[in-house]
C-alpha cells in the first residue's frame, strides 16, 4: 500500500484553506484533481477541509475527482466505501474525527460520513497519459508523485495540469520539487512557505 496518511500535510491544507478556497466558493461549481491519490486518506482530508469551510449547501457544488494508476489494486470497494482503521485515522484531530467518521459495523474500522464521500470520485488514472480527468479544474493536487517521474515527464505532467486548470485555477505540488524553469512562466507561486501555485492565465 503507497505510504500515505490523514492529514499529512496540513501546512498545505491550512494553505489551501486560506488562499484558495476563498477565492474558489465565489464559482458555481469547485472542481477538484487529486492526482496519486493513493488509497484515499488525502482527497477525504481535502473534502473535510473544504466542508469545515463551507456550508452543507455549497458543499454539494464540491467534486473531487481522486485518481491513482492503483498497480497494487488498492481502489477495492472498502476505499469506495470509506472504511479505515483507526491506526490509519489516528492522526485526524479529534473533534474532526467525530463529525466525519462514524463507527462501521467491521470490528475496528471507522467509516468516512455519507456527505464526505459523496463528494469524492474515485478513478484509476494513469498521469503519464497526459490526459486529464477533466478540464476547468479550481484546483490540482498532486503530492508525493512527481519525484518518482524522469525530469520530461514531469514537464509534460505540469503542462497538462496548466492546461486542465480554469484561469486562476491552483496547483499543489510536493515541498521536495521546485517547479521545473520551463515550467516556472506558467504558474505565480501564491505562498512562499508552501508549493502553492496558481495559473498564470496569459500564458499558452
Ligand atoms: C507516495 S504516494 C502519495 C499519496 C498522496 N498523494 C500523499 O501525498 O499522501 C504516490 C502515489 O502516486 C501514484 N502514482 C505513481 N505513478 C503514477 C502515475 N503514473 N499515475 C498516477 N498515479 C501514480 C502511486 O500509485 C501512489 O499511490
Amino acid at each position: 500500500m503507497a505510504f500515505t496518511y490523514f492529514f499529512r500535510d496540513q501546512a498545505v491544507l491550512d494553505l489551501i484553506a486560506q488562499h484558495v478556497l476563498p477565492d474558489l466558493v465565489t464559482r458555481l461549481y469547485i472542481n477538484v484533481w487529486d492526482a496519486g491519490c493513493a488509497h484515499g486518506p488525502e482527497p477525504y482530508s481535502l473534502a473535510i477541509t473544504f466542508r469545515e469551510n463551507m456550508g452543507h449547501f455549497l458543499f454539494r457544488n464540491v467534486r473531487i475527482y481522486a485518481t491513482d494508476i492503483d498497480e497494487s489494486g488498492q481502489f477495492g470497494a472498502a476505499i469506495a466505501r470509506g472504511l479505515y482503521t483507526y491506526r490509519e485515522v489516528g492522526r485526524v484531530p479529534a473533534d474532526l474525527l467525530g463529525r466525519y467518521f462514524e463507527p462501521a459495523d467491521e470490528s475496528g474500522y471507522v467509516r468516512v460520513c455519507a456527505e464526505i464521500r459523496g463528494a469524492v470520485r474515485f478513478q484509476q488514472h494513469d498521469l503519464l497519459t497526459l490526459q486529464p480527468v477533466r478540464t476547468d479544474l479550481g484546483l490540482i493536487v498532486c503530492k508525493n508523485v512527481l519525484l518518482h517521474f524522469t525530469p520530461e515527464q514531469r514537464v509534460a505532467v505540469l503542462r497538462m495540469f496548466h492546461a486542465a486548470l480554469m484561469p486562476g485555477g491552483y496547483l499543489v505540488t510536493e515541498q521536495t520539487q521546485k517547479l521545473p524553469s520551463e515550467i516556472e512562466p506558467l504558474f505565480r507561486r501564491v505562498s512562499g512557505a508552501g508549493q502553492l501555485f496558481q495559473k498564470n492565465a496569459n500564458v499558452l
